[in-house]
């Protein structure tokens, strides 16, 4: 696989459902950031780590994006409450706004991020200036 748009983050096996997630760097805006991956039923997601209550990342200890049934995504900080597959707010204090979803596949064991389709929300891969083209 020589797509150069994909960006691996992390093997499929590194994700079970409802369980720990995997951070990763981006630039949001030009600024530091990170998104994040998870399984939820079977199918990988993946946001902008950036709650829509407050501009706090969601996880206080890393990767831990569930809440503890696994049903939905929680921050840490106030308790907002994110469908998994949507990033649509279920309840709490993100008052319904969603999280920024952002692009990912998953093929032949490995998880990908398709950060050119993110380029219009403002999220590019760490090192490359937010507008510049490939
Ligand atoms: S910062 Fe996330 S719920 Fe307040």
């Amino acid at each position: 696989m020589a797509d150069r748009r994909l960006i691996p983050i992390c093997a499929s096996a590194a994700l079970r459902d409802g369980d720990l997630g995997q951070r990763f760097d981006l630039l949001a805006g030009g600024m530091p950031a990170t998104g994040f991956v998870v399984r939820y039923r079977g199918r990988v997601a993946a946001f902008l780590n950036r709650c829509a209550h407050m501009p706090m990342e969601l996880d206080w200890i890393a990767g831990q994006f569930f809440d503890g049934d696994g049903r939905y995504l929680m921050c840490a900080t106030h308790g907002a409450e994110y469908e998994p597959d949507s990033g649509r707010c279920a309840g709490g204090p993100c008052g319904g706004r969603g999280l920024a979803a952002l692009s990912v596949v998953e093929r032949e064991g490995f998880i990908y991020w398709e950060a050119e389709r993110d380029r219009g929300i403002g999220v590019t891969p760490p090192g490359e200036p937010e507008g510049t083209s490939r």
